[in-house]
């Protein structure tokens, strides 16, 4: 952690203006080196999230075996080991704050018959493991790990793969990528067919890509609409060249910041705006903002825009519980943007938040309360009163908040600060670095202060 992040003051100043970039999409990311770290040869990524967060895929992926190597050019080259090749890594697996990273990892590792241990930090070790190694279990492997609140299995955790994997039907209990994606990828070294029934989509990049890399993989449709996932084990993949698009869960930073802040004009460049991730924009454009979504096109086999976000009188709205999926990790931003609406606004069906890199309900509802928006928390969700388009705050200072570890929760709150009367204090902006490398300087040139 470096001492700069601590104890940082966003403050008004000049409206947003101009043109940026954001990092590549890290769920995207971790997929992209987990895949080529299995493909025989050597795969390219451009465009990889150089994130913390990824950089403990890339190191996970080194001591099972893979090489991997970011070129002068900031292309990443990875030769792959092949599918149920991956070695018995000689330490334990540092996970840092990455959930996915995680989760994933388990999945891929559930069919190698090879132990390994995963740790994490002090975020990461409180969140639950069991919707992973519940399923995965059920394949073979083994799991030995710390008890954790509401009784999951949590990190540091040992586990055993197996080989051969039972192949299994799972239907999702909890509508998350990371277990859909986790079965997935023990099923490619599972003899058989490994399906995943999902009755809520979401973020659909591992079935993407593990097709782009020459997996036998389906999608059918269920009588009640349910997805039906099958993947062909004992599958062989082939080294790609993949681009990784911009994130959209960071271009939800900029977006929202122009949204709010009078006078702002925003274009954000090449964002990711696969239809099970763009749920964000959809609804902000519901609310009445001016975000034209532009220039659409296909890059590496996903949908790819440019947006203009310009400032907006925005106005509460009702969001529907089964959109949640596809802005899961934009809702912290959203309230934001909620408490600058005319009137209210409602979600629901959010549990999941509880369990994200923070109790992401709990820390919205008293930070932003703090700064003086009317907000109530419910079990699943929360309701806010918007301003109006007013600032927040006001009276007493800049009160600090904390951030508990979440990288989400300080960026979120480091736009708001931008249209508060006196500023707030984020405690620490350090895990920004876990997915958004250079927020700090992209808001800096928005207000044309780099
Ligand atoms: C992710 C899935 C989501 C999301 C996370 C990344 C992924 O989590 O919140 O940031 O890359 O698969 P869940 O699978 O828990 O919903």
């Amino acid at each position: 952690m470096t001492d700069h992040a601590r104890n940082t003051l966003f403050e008004p100043g000049a409206p947003l203006r101009g043109t940026v970039t954001v990092p590549g999409d890290k769920s995207i990311s971790h997929r992209a080196l987990m895949l080529s770290a299995l493909a025989v040869g050597e795969s390219r990524i451009s465009g990889l999230l150089e994130g913390e967060d990824v950089l403990a895929t890339a190191a996970a992926m080194r001591a099972l075996g893979a090489q991997i190597e970011r070129g002068a050019d900031g292309v990443w080259r990875v030769h792959g080991v092949g599918v149920g090749s991956l070695v018995q890594p000689a330490t334990a697996l540092e996970m840092g704050n990455s959930g996915t990273s995680t989760r994933l990892l388990m999945g891929l590792l559930a069919s190698h018959a090879l132990t390994a241990t995963f740790v994490g930090d002090a975020s990461l070790s409180k969140r639950p493991m069991g919707r992973v190694t519940t399923p995965l279990g059920l394949m073979g492997a083994q799991f030995m790990g710390t008890s954790g609140a509401g009784g999951s299995i949590c990190l540091p955790l040992t586990m055993r793969g197996i080989v051969p994997a039972v192949p299994i039907e799972y239907r999702l209990p909890v509508a998350s990528a990371q277990v859909k994606s986790a079965v997935l990828l023990a099923g490619l070294n599972a003899p058989g067919i490994t399906r995943v029934i999902e009755p809520v989509p979401t973020r659909d990049h591992s079935e993407r890509m593990l097709r782009g890399f020459g997996a036998t993989l389906t999608v059918e449709a269920d009588p009640d609409g349910a997805r039906i996932i099958s993947i062909h084990g004992e599958a062989e993949l082939n080294p790609q060249t993949l681009v990784v698009p911009g994130d959209p869960s960071s271009a939800a930073f900029p977006v929202v910041a122009a949204l709010i802040t009078p006078g702002s004009e925003v274009t954000v460049t090449n964002v990711g705006m696969n239809p099970t991730r763009a749920g964000l924009f959809r609804m902000l454009q519901a609310m009445g903002a001016d975000l034209a979504i532009t220039n659409e096109r296909e890059v590496g086999g996903e949908p790819v825009a440019d947006l203009v976000a310009r400032h907006s009188a925005l106005t509460g709205i009702d969001v529907p519980p089964d959109v949640a999926p596809s802005m899961i990790d934009e809702f912290p931003v959203f309230f934001v943007a909620a408490a600058h609406a005319q009137g209210i606004t409602r979600t629901s069906g959010l549990d999941e938040l509880r369990v994200k890199e923070s109790d992401r309900l709990a820390l919205m509802a008293r930070g932003l309360t703090r700064i003086g928006a009317i907000v109530e928390e419910q079990e699943d969700g929360l309701v806010i009163t918007g301003s109006g388009g007013d600032p927040l705050g006001g009276g007493n200072g800049a009160p600090v908040i904390d951030a508990e570890l979440d990288h989400r929760i300080a960026m979120s709150f480091a736009i708001a600060g931008l249209n508060t009367r006196g500023g707030l204090v984020i405690d620490d902006m350090s895990p920004v670095a876990t997915s958004f490398p250079g927020f700090a300087d992209m808001l800096a040139t928005l207000r044309g202060a780099a």
